[in-house]
């Protein structure tokens, strides 16, 4: 009988041992499963980092990469204020929802570079983020015996502001019977108030061409209106003001990065 308890006790021992020794498979198994799955993420943004360096363009690698990880960061948050002016990561507000229903305010882009001469007529600032695609976009038209060049990039809310009040008193001298709220809604067809512009953002511009001396002009005849149409998208960017948008005019010069 005592040796029968004894072969019991023995059995459950043996149970107990199994059991331990298949919970820390089990344990070891899922820890090789989460590091394994931390693993590929990072090999997956490696990847797509040699992918840029083959562009031969590490300058830029460094901010493109960003838009891998950007869903890391998906709250758009100040990193400095300095006297009202709130300075953003420029990264996080690429797909920004700007209107006239929602603004972004006094806000300056962390990585504001100046774009070469040769692609402006004048001097302009955008952010990092859009250099290299910009410049294919401009190297691209050219090969299509188009010449064109940013003439607007990052507009602070003080250069937005002087640009609203600037089309006001333009549009009071053609219009003197119109009062003041109508001066502004006339305006704010084709101007955004300071703090509502995707200027704001670095990662817009205004691009011309030489064919009509780099003139604001939305005649579809234009080559620059038709090469835009067909062939922003292919360097990441968009007419933010196509026909028939519902908040301002057509503006085929007025383009967004949106990779
Ligand atoms: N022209 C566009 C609407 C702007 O001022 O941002
Ligand atoms: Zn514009």
């Amino acid at each position: 009988m005592l040796n029968k308890a004894r072969k019991l006790s023995l059995l459950w021992f043996q149970v107990l041992i199994f059991f331990c020794v298949f919970a820390s498979v089990i344990i070891a198994l899922s820890n090789t499963v989460i590091f394994n799955s931390g693993t590929d993420v990072s090999l997956s943004v490696r990847d797509v980092l040699s992918e840029r360096i083959d562009d031969n363009q590490p300058d830029i690698l460094q901010y493109n990469s960003f838009k891998t990880v950007q869903y890391l960061t998906p709250i758009p948050t100040p990193i400095q204020s300095t006297g009202g002016v709130k300075i953003i990561n420029t990264r996080e507000y690429i797909y920004y929802p700007l209107s006239k229903q929602n603004p972004i305010g006094n806000v300056q882009p962390n990585d504001l570079v100046e774009l070469p001469k040769s692609y402006t007529t004048r001097k302009i600032l955008v952010s990092q983020l859009i250099v290299s695609d910009l410049i294919k976009l401009i190297k691209a038209a050219k090969q299509d015996n188009l010449e064109l060049r940013v003439v607007s990039g990052y507009r602070s809310f003080q250069e937005q502001q002087n640009l609203f009040s600037y089309y006001k008193a333009e549009e009071k001298k053609k219009n003197p019977s119109l009062d003041d709220m109508q001066i502004e809604l006339l305006v704010n067809t084709y101007s955004a108030k300071p703090g509502y512009s995707e200027h704001h953002l670095g990662t817009v511009v205004d691009i011309l061409s030489a064919e009509n001396n780099y003139q604001f002009d939305s005649d579809p005849n234009l080559k620059y209106v038709q090469w835009l149409e067909n062939n922003a998208y292919k360097y990441n960017f968009r007419i933010s003001y196509y026909k028939g948008n519902p908040e301002y005019i057509y503006e085929p010069w007025h383009i967004r990065w949106w990779p």
